[in-house]
């Protein structure tokens, strides 16, 4: 496959590693790590590249706005996963109400909505039930009510790599009038993500996993409708109307005409949720990786090589007679498989110690495949974790 050795020979770890914790992080491309050194160099040389990277941020968050099927407008960047979820609960009318959470979401979701609990801004957090790696089904149905403001779910599992039906639990939130909070962070950049049809109000992702990038860079989608009715209870010179990103968007100088400051009039697109100033070296970076997985179509047309990948692996682990967590079924999973260790720390380390990385997490193991691994790479996980078993 030629394709795989070209994208290999982009991404220098694929030399020293057998790397299976995208999950965790990806990999650093060359031409990521070169374009932040390029700003960093010309900031060092010449001054700060500051046009330069506000135009990085917005191009990325047009090639974010492709790989899940939104319009630039409905994008905003933010520093992080954490960064734009808050942001974006900050700019919501919760009127004291409920969220309903998904079991197997990654731990930032439910501290953000206690957090409002604790100050009355939610009335109550449920939490749906699980089986082991998925959101039980109908569980929406029976916690989904009138007084429902949000519904939060992560589309893959970071901890059992189920991939969550989110269109039933858009359905449950749009039959009472909440809205759907996806954290994406381990589905954009694997599988085919599309916003419309999956129904989701919010959708978030950062770069510094299956995306690619480096740490610093993150989107949050907002539909349309849902941006209508923002109301940010934070805000910055960003975040405005006849902003920065207007005025050269404009073609206009920034700064030749002073900023009405006697009010704040929203930016009425998702810019509403970038305050200020962006980890610039940071969005150059991850525009280049998106550049990259987009070029190479990693979710789409090599996102068939990464299932094949996982299949092997799970049949592999299941012939060793490991216990899996995530479930087997194509459209149940993404990525990430996960199986059950009683030592998860020792077998991570011993995989480690012969140049295969993957993560432990507790009382299991997480194996994080991506577009750009081997058929070859699977075979040698699967080698050494015989004598684990
Ligand atoms: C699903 C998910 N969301 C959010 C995060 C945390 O993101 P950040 O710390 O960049 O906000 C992680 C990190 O592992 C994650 O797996």
């Amino acid at each position: 496959m030629a394709w795989l050795e070209e994208v290999r020979s982009l991404i220098p770890i694929t030399r020293e590693k057998v790397y299976l914790d995208n999950a965790g992080a990806g990999p650093l491309p060359g031409p990521t790590v070169e374009a932040v050194r390029g700003f960093l160099e010309k900031w060092m040389r010449e001054g700060e590249p500051w046009e330069e990277g506000l135009r990085a941020v917005v191009e990325a968050r047009r090639l974010f706005a492709e790989l899940v099927g939104a319009r630039l407008e409905e994008v905003a960047a933010a520093p992080g996963v954490t960064y734009g979820l808050n942001a974006l609960l900050a700019s919501l009318r919760l009127d004291g109400r409920v969220a309903v959470a998904a079991p197997y979401n990654f731990p930032t979701s439910y501290h953000t909505l206690h957090a409002l609990r604790r100050r009355g801004i939610l009335r109550e957090v449920r939490v749906a039930r699980g089986d082991g790696a998925c959101t039980v089904e109908g569980e929406w149905d029976r916690l989904v009510d009138d007084d429902t403001a949000l519904v939060v779910v992560d589309h893959v599992s970071w901890i059992t790599g189920c991939r969550e039906d989110l269109k039933a639990a858009a359905e449950a939130a749009h039959e009472h009038g909440a809205i759907l909070v996806s954290d994406a962070f381990h589905s954009v950049g694997v599988i085919p993500v599309d916003v419309k049809s999956l129904g989701v109000d919010v959708l978030l992702a950062g770069s510094y996993k299956w995306l690619m990038g480096p740490h610093g860079a993150a989107f949050v989608y907002v539909s349309r409708d849902l941006l209508g009715e923002l109301e940010p209870s934070l805000a910055g010179w960003m975040a405005v109307e006849d902003g920065v990103l207007d005025r050269m968007a404009r073609g206009e100088r920034v700064f030749e005409r002073p900023f009405d400051t006697t009010d704040y009039r929203r930016a009425r697109d998702a810019r509403a949720l970038e305050w200020g100033t962006l980890p610039l070296p940071a969005f150059t970076g991850a525009l280049e990786s998106l550049k990259l997985l987009t070029h190479y179509d990693a979710s789409g047309r090599y996102g068939a090589h990464t299932s094949r990948l996982v299949e092997r692996l799970m049949e592999g682990l299941e012939e060793a007679g490991f216990e899996i967590v995530t479930p087997r079924d194509e459209g149940r999973r993404a990525g990430i498989v996960v199986f059950k260790a009683r030592d998860p720390y020792a077998i991570a380390g011993t995989l480690e110690r012969r140049g295969i990385v993957v993560s432990a997490r507790p009382g299991i193991i997480r194996v994080s495949p991506h577009f750009y691994n081997t058929i070859e790479e699977i075979e040698a996980i699967l080698e050494h974790l015989k004598p684990a078993r």
